[in-house]
C-alpha cells in the first residue's frame, strides 16, 4: 500500500507515524506537513523528529500550508503542549526537510503514480488536500482513497460543542475535500473516543525495549492527561492511528456510506460534519463513516507493530 500521511503532529500523529512506519504492508511515500496542532514550523519539524525516534531519518517530509485557506490558524497547544510533542525529550532533527512544498509534492506523486495506487491519510486540517484538489482537480480520479481523522456525528465535537478540531481548523478545506469525489474513508471522534490509552494499555507499550516505544510511552501519557481530566476516563483518546489501523485491519472497524456534508457558515456550528447516517435526504454518499471498534485488537496491532520499529539506543 503506498500511502501520503498529511499531519500536524501531535502525540497521536506521532502514532500514527509510527504504526505506519512499523508496518511492512505500507510504502510511505512521504510526510506533508501541515499547519495545526501547532505552527507549521514545529509540524514540519515534529514530523522529521518522530521518523528519527523511529530510525527512519531516509523519510521524506515536506512542508506545506501554514494557515487555513480563508481564516486565521487555530492551535492546540492546550492539549498537545508548547511543542505539539511534548512529552519525551525533543532535539533538532539530524535531516532537513524536502525543497518541495507539500503540496507540490502530493499532486506529482499522484500524476506520476499509476491512478489508483495512492492513499492519502490525512490526521491534521484539510488544508495541503484541498490546495492540492484545486492546483490539479484531475488528482481526485486517480486517489486510491482518503482515509482521514475529522469530524464526528454521535460525539458531535471536541473544540467546540458541535466541531472536531482538524474539521474545525479549516472547514472550507473540509467542504472542497468531501465534495472531491475520490472515495473518502471518515474517522471520526465516534471511533476515536472509543480508543482509550489505559494504564494496561500503555504498560504494555512501555515494556517494548525501542527507543520509538519508549518516546510513544512519554508522549501518551502526557497527551492523555488533558482529556482524562476533561472526560473522567482513564486514558484518553488516541485518534490518529486509527486511519492507519483501518488500512492495515479494516475488519476492527465498522461503519455505513453516508452523505457528509460540512458546514462552513453559521458561527454557531462552523466546522460541524453533518452527517446523513439514517439516509433521511437524497443527497449523494460520499464517504464511508466509521462508528465503531475493536479497541483491544487496536491496541494489540499498535503495540505489535511498534516492535518492529528499529533504533536500538
Ligand atoms: C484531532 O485533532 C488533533 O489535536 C489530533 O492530532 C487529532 O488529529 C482530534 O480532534
Ligand atoms: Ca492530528
Amino acid at each position: 500500500m503506498k500511502i501520503i500521511i498529511d499531519t500536524d503532529p501531535g502525540q497521536d500523529d506521532a502514532a500514527a507515524i509510527m504504526l505506519a512506519l512499523g508496518s511492512p504492508e505500507i510504502e510511505l511515500l512521504g510526510i506533508t506537513a501541515v499547519a495545526g496542532n501547532v505552527p507549521l514550523e514545529l509540524t514540519a519539524r515534529n514530523a522529521r523528529i518522530i521518523c528519527e525516534m523511529s530510525g527512519r531519518t531516509d523519510i521524506k517530509v515536506y512542508a506545506g500550508a501554514d494557515r487555513p485557506l480563508g481564516r486565521p490558524l487555530v492551535t492546540a497547544e492546550h492539549v498537545h503542549g508548547k511543542t505539539g510533542l511534548d512529552g519525551p525529550e525533543l532535539f533538532e532533527p539530524s535531516f532537513a526537510l524536502q525543497d518541495k512544498h507539500a503540496v507540490d509534492f502530493i499532486v506529482d506523486t499522484l500524476m506520476s503514480e499509476p491512478a489508483g495506487t495512492v492513499t492519502l491519510c490525512p490526521i491534521g486540517p484539510l488544508t495541503n488536500i484541498a490546495l492540492a484538489l484545486q492546483r490539479e482537480p484531475a488528482i481526485a480520479g486517480r486517489i486510491q482513497q482518503i482515509v482521514l481523522m475529522g469530524g464526528g456525528y454521535f460525539e458531535q465535537g471536541n473544540v467546540t460543542p458541535s466541531a472536531e478540531f482538524n474539521i474545525y481548523v479549516d472547514p472550507e478545506a473540509a467542504a472542497l475535500v468531501f465534495a472531491c469525489g475520490a472515495p473518502i474513508v471518515m474517522m471520526p471522534l465516534d471511533v476515536t473516543h472509543k480508543v482509550l490509552t489505559t494504564k494496561s494499555r500503555i504498560d504494555r507499550i512501555r515494556q517494548i525495549d525501542n527507543r520509538a516505544a519508549r518516546a510513544m510511552t512519554e508522549m501518551l501519557l502526557f497527551f492523555e492527561r488533558f482529556d482524562e481530566e476533561k472526560y473522567g476516563t482513564d486514558g484518553g483518546p488516541l485518534h490518529d492511528p486509527t486511519t492507519i489501523a483501518w488500512l492495515l485491519k479494516p475488519e476492527l472497524f465498522s461503519g455505513r456510506e453516508c452523505n457528509v456534508e460540512i458546514e462552513t457558515t453559521s458561527d454557531l456550528t462552523r466546522g460541524a460534519t453533518v452527517v446523513d447516517w439514517w439516509g433521511v435526504t437524497d443527497r449523494a454518499k460520499n464517504a464511508l463513516v466509521l462508528r465503531d471498534v475493536d479497541a483491544d485488537g487496536f491496541f494489540e496491532l499498535l503495540t505489535n507493530r511498534l516492535q518492529n520499529l528499529g533504533a536500538q539506543t
